[in-house]
């Protein structure tokens, strides 16, 4: 299968970083501060993974799954990089595993997870494929205590002109993934509603946009039947 993220792989964090001015990153890492030493937290299509290296630094057991080896090579590499420039091993601090695995993550069997990530994840999906992942997404999310995490472009919400100019915003990104990665071309998706479908409510919001532009991390823990478990 070709790599998609060939060309655009190797600049990926720097792009994002210039067009969201540090905005992606801060989004990206919302949850670390929550994850404690032991707890497992799945990572899906996590490009670079500052956020999987973060996590796995503060001790938990990170599964990446990446299907492009471009991307999957990156983030082997940041964290090679990070753990030999890191002071958090001489302060016999424990870092988790790591476990990075290259392939598409419809394929990863079902294992159920303190945390699943799916940070500017979904968006590359055309509808009916979002649906479908985000449905195999919360099946890995730990019956009860378990938490899902969506970080995105910020779905438009306020007045017209707020949420046109999100829509361009969003629009704008957009296109240059659908020139460089083939990702669908669509309008941005209400994440909300169809975590609250599959029975998930979140915690607090989290945004990181000025004026209503920018990005949202949703942090969601389940409380009641999933979509397919409803009568
Ligand atoms: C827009 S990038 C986001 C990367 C990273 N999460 C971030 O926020 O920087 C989407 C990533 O998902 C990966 N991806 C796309 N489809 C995938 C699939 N079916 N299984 C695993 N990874 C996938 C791509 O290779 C790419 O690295």
């Amino acid at each position: 299968m070709s790599d998609k993220y060939k060309i655009v792989g190797p600049l990926y964090d720097i792009m994002s970083s210039i067009y969201s001015l540090g905005a992606i990153s801060d989004c990206k890492k919302t949850i670390i501060d929550q994850i404690t030493p032991g707890q497992t937290v799945l990572f899906a299509g996590a490009g670079h993974g500052e956020d999987a290296i973060e996590a796995c630094l503060k001790g938990a057991d990170v599964t990446v799954v990446e299907l492009s080896l471009t991307m999957a090579d990156q983030l082997a590499t940041q964290f090679r990089n990070k753990l030999a420039n890191s002071k958090v091993i001489t302060d016999a601090y424990t870092v988790g595993k790591m476990e990075i695995i290259v392939n598409d993550i419809f394929d990863h069997k079902v294992t159920q997870y303190d945390f699943v990530v799916a940070n500017f994840f979904l968006n590359v999906f055309d509808k009916h494929m979002m649906e479908k992942m985000l449905a195999h997404l919360t099946d890995m999310v730990k019956e009860d205590t378990g938490t899902m995490v969506v970080g995105d472009f910020k779905y438009p919400t306020g007045n017209i002109i707020t949420r046109t100019l999100q829509n361009i915003y969003w629009f704008l990104a957009d296109l240059f993934f659908v020139i460089f990665s083939g990702n669908s071309c669509h309008k941005l998706y209400d994440y909300r509603a169809y975590l609250s479908d599959h029975g998930f409510v979140e915690q607090k919001e989290y945004l990181y946009s000025f004026m209503g532009i920018g990005y949202e991390a949703i942090v969601a823990n389940r409380v009641g039947p999933r979509l397919n478990d409803k009568e």
